[in-house]
């Protein structure tokens, strides 16, 4: 059976994945395409009770420990979900993947891409993401989109200047990985940034 096609969504905090993801959902469906939907952290119940965890902002932990809950939550994900799914044929999309580990543990916290690397090659080997989705908007941007939105998470409330290292991670990657990353520019207007995704994605269905 032809493997599923895996692909993530990012940008920071208020850049607008949430509202995209049930356009590509749409446009999936006109083409007779049924899309396994997941996020992380989380994805399984096992991945969500950490989910619970590293958002809430009554802790603090070490950069460290964030990462490897991250990877921790993605290894579950990865094997329950994201891999059997694929395997079956079916099309994953998930609400974030690992270049969030690179962008906020890395850039944001100061981790080492060299350590990142290390867990990203032992909990995925070779395993990439088809197609990215980088939803870039200026940190004044996503901080205003955010803070209209009620209670913040443990990441939501960071200031600018840890968003910003973020957004930059995230540019750097896109300019590394030209092929998998598409940055789509979420500071347009709604129906821009729609038709935005709507190209990216036909391309991946067209040349498969
Ligand atoms: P997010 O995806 O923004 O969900 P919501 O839209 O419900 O707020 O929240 C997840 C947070 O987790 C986000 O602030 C980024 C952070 N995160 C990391 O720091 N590293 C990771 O590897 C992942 C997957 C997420």
């Amino acid at each position: 059976m032809k493997q599923g096609k895996f692909i993530t969504l990012e940008g920071i905090d208020g850049a607008g994945k949430s509202t995209q993801l049930a356009w590509i959902v749409e446009l999936l469906q006109r083409v007779g395409l049924q899309a396994v939907l997941t996020r992380e952290p989380g994805g399984t119940a096992f991945g969500e009770k950490l989910r619970d965890l590293l958002l809430d902002g009554s802790f603090i932990i070490y950069p460290e420990t964030e990462a490897l809950l991250m990877f921790a939550a993605r290894r579950e994900h990865l094997g329950r979900v994201i891999l059997p799914a694929l395997a079956q044929g079916q099309w994953v999309i998930s609400d974030r993947f690992t270049d969030a580990s690179f962008a906020y543990q890395g850039g944001g916290r100061g981790l080492g891409s060299g350590e990142l690397s290390i867990l990203e090659q032992w909990v995925q080997g070779t395993l990439q993401p088809d197609l990215t989705l980088y939803f870039d908007v200026p940190v004044g941007v996503g901080r205003q989109r955010v803070s209209q939105g009620g209670n913040m998470d443990r990441f939501e409330q960071e200031q600018a200047d840890f968003f910003q290292r973020v957004r930059d991670t995230y540019l750097g990657r896109a300019k590394q990985f030209p092929e998998r990353i598409k940055l789509i520019d979420s500071s347009q207007s709604l129906a821009e940034v729609k038709a935005a995704v709507e190209r990216t994605l036909q391309c991946v269905l067209i040349h498969g």
